[in-house]
């Protein structure tokens, strides 16, 4: 693990530890919470219920943040008798309840995913930002992708010649092209649903500086530990199955040069 940052994992339930932690501390909260699928890590349970855990954990995060702070919550669909119900739909009023903003709602898409025989197959999940009033830090130039066309130069006009784009990339925009962790991954672990660490890189550098406090409250195996660690941010994992809370110690207790994700 980055000397420079630590990384804290607590094995329990967050709404119960979240509460006992001390408001206006973090940067950042961003997270995946269970979708209500009947994952082995959840029990399925009435949307309405799910939808009021999803409340209090919200209304937490928006306490726990510094004002300019950020919640990121990713999500996709919850199932029922072949009803689907985007689960950003229940997350977006959450937030604004909470006082957040919604700064953008990112859909992540992915090439892969099951096949669906009776609708489309779904191939994109979304992360919905919030911001913690409007003074806050948003940094472009660290998540800038490449221009279609990098050489264009303006051809008429004053600045004529002069490049027409910035030379550090574009913005990345609001549809993010990232595969998911499954089987042949290099980041995938014994977790079912791991979320990938670029997705989460993206939003760490943009929304937070070297030593700024980060939380997860559905940790599972650790990703935005590792990825704030290899930042030099600090985070505070909360999970509540113990397996999962080895996964992310394992992952953790590598150095950065080894973590799987991490291209040689
Ligand atoms: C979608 S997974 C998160 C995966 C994670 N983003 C990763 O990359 O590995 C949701 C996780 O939340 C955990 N969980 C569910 N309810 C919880 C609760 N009340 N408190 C803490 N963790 C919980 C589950 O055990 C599961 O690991």
């Amino acid at each position: 693990m980055n000397r420079e940052s630590s990384v804290l994992i607590k094995n329990g339930d967050c709404r119960k530890l979240l509460p006992v932690m001390p408001a206006g501390t973090a940067q950042m909260v961003i997270t995946s919470p269970p979708y209500n699928i009947g994952k082995e890590y959840e029990k399925r349970t009435s949307l309405e219920k799910w939808a009021a855990d999803q409340k209090e954990v919200i209304a937490e995060a928006a306490r726990l943040l510094k004002e300019g702070g950020h919640a990121c919550w990713q999500v996709g669909n919850h199932i029922s008798n072949g009803e689907v119900i985007p689960l950003d739909s229940i997350i977006i009023p959450a937030m604004r309840e909470a006082g957040l903003k919604i700064r953008n709602r990112i859909v992540w898409t992915f090439g892969h995913g099951l096949h669906c025989r009776k609708r489309l197959s779904g191939r994109h999940e979304t992360i919905i930002w919030g911001t913690k009033g409007d003074a806050y830090t948003f940094n472009l130039d660290p998540i800038r992708v490449p221009q279609k066309y990098p050489h264009k130069r303006y051809f008429k006009g004053p600045r004529k010649g002069e490049l027409s784009g910035n030379p550090l990339g574009k913005n990345p925009g609001d549809v993010w092209d990232i595969p998911n962790v499954k089987h042949n991954h290099p980041e995938k672990t014994a977790h079912p649903c791991q979320f990938p660490e670029d997705l989460v890189s993206r939003l760490v550098l943009a929304l937070t500086e070297p030593r700024d406090l980060i939380i997860d409250p559905y940790a599972g195996s650790g990703t935005t530990g590792v990825v704030a660690a290899r930042h030099s941010r600090d985070a505070i994992l909360i999970e509540r199955e113990a397996s999962y809370v080895a996964i992310a110690r394992d992952r953790l207790s590598l150095p950065i040069s080894f973590q799987k994700g991490v291209a040689a």
